[in-house]
């Protein structure tokens, strides 16, 4: 798998000769692991066909503002939801002329103002065109805007001039792309993340578990590793494929996960429980299947050990950040989880109605000392991006504050 495995690349295809090499660009960014979707403008279509986008992308190309086949009728929203990242390329003069007036009167300039994602654009033009004030303003404006500008490069242009317009080779806007998303905010650290439910034995094949898919766990895990760091994943039973680039201890019970994540801490720098534990086990697992008899049975249950409290109370403890599933009174029970557990960080979210453990979607308030953060709705992986981004500022600033007071002292 490649750079951008897992990421979804959305490809907006502008009116110039370039557009040629959209086709071979396509193709690659799935070799890189990534999901593409195709968005052209009108004069895209006189450069290359949507019918060979399709075949490349492997999904039909999206062209009108309005079409019969969305779902919604408003498929500038859905598309710039589904993008991890929104590619232009090559653009045109005209398409960024569009960009930069915050206009919308096509798919791609609309879905380019509607999208939280990053937008990277790759000019193509003659080099008159490209050096123009008028362009070089509206790059400018661009740039300000925190667009990603890919090139353009020199070289021999269609237009049959040699200078500056050149769209970059598809290999270079893989590349770029890909960075888009490795951050390199946790490089030379250690992540240790738990994910997923815990399963406490009751007989051989019965237990007691909860609803969490992993999912966010995983996300986390793997928005850390995209970040730089070397990430350990203990993970209790989930559904989930291994992620790449990183260490999977697989566990059951919550003795296991405590045992596997004491086993690693002290080479963690970030300590982070997305996992649902469950606070109870059994007393006893019985050796054989329970067989069905009497009306009412009794299950003992003995409190299993809270593995984030006993990291956060190590002498030489990681930063550490926990999470509060809560059907109610988020804040409140969230900041009580802030302080007796000694974290310093607590990720908040509501669960239940369909939110949360089972959904791929969630929202989430960030407390800690000096106050709360908002994080809302999206897709578990770009929510785990913000907060690795948020995890990764807090700390190095606690990093800073240590050196401080040690230099102080
Ligand atoms: O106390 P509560 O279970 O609500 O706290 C949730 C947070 O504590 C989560 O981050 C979860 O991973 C962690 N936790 C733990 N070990 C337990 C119970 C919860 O690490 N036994």
């Amino acid at each position: 798998m490649g750079t951008l495995t897992n990421k979804r690349i959305l490809l907006g295809i502008t009116g110039g000769i370039a557009a040629y090499k959209s086709a071979d660009l396509a193709r690659r960014l799935r070799d890189a692991g990534a999901e593409v979707r195709v968005v052209m403008t009108r004069t895209a279509q006189d450069f290359i066909t949507p019918l060979t986008m399709q075949a490349v992308s492997g999904s039909p190309v999206h062209v009108e503002m309005v079409s019969a086949e969305s779902k919604t009728g408003m498929e500038h929203i859905e598309l710039a939801r589904w993008a991890d990242a929104v590619l232009v390329a090559p653009a045109s003069a005209d398409f960024l002329a569009r960009l930069a007036q915050g206009r919308a009167d096509d798919l791609l300039t609309a879905l380019c103002l509607a999208t939280s994602a990053p937008v990277a654009v790759a000019p193509a033009m003659n080099t008159q065109m490209w050096t123009n004030p008028a362009t070089q303003a509206n790059m400018l404006t661009l740039r300000r805007r925190a667009v990603h500008v890919f090139g353009p490069g020199e070289g021999d242009l269609a237009c049959g001039e040699v200078g500056a317009g050149r769209l970059l080779e598809p290999v270079e806007l893989v590349t770029l792309t890909a960075g888009l998303f490795a951050t390199g905010e946790l490089d030379g650290l250690t992540v240790l993340v738990t994910a997923g439910p815990t399963w406490e034995a009751i007989d051989p094949v019965r237990g007691i578990t909860n609803k969490s898919s992993g999912k966010m766990g995983y996300a986390v895990a793997e928005a850390a590793a995209a970040a730089g760091a070397k990430v350990i994943l203990v993970s209790g039973p989930t559904a989930l494929p291994d992620p790449e680039r990183m260490q999977i201890i697989r566990v059951t019970s919550t003795q296991e996960m405590h045992d596997a994540v004491h086993a690693h801490v002290r080479e963690a720098h970030i300590f982070i429980g997305v996992a649902a534990v469950a606070d109870y086990r059994p007393v006893e697992s019985a050796p054989q299947k329970l067989k069905k008899g009497a009306e009412r049975i009794m299950l003992d249950l003995v409190k299993n050990p809270d593995i984030l409290a006993s990291v956060a109370a190590l002498e030489r403890k990681p930063f550490t950040v926990g999470f509060a599933a809560e059907t109610d009174n988020i804040e409140q029970n969230a900041r009580q989880k802030l302080t007796e557990k000694r974290l310093d960080l607590v990720c908040a979210n509501r669960v239940g109605d369909g939110l949360g453990f089972e959904s791929d979607t969630n929202s989430l308030l960030l407390i800690d000392a000096s106050g709360i953060t908002e994080l809302p709705a999206a897709a578990k992986d770009k929510l785990a991006r913000a907060l690795i981004h948020h995890i990764s500022g807090k700390y190095h600033v606690a990093q800073e504050r240590q050196q401080q007071a040690e230099g102080r002292a």
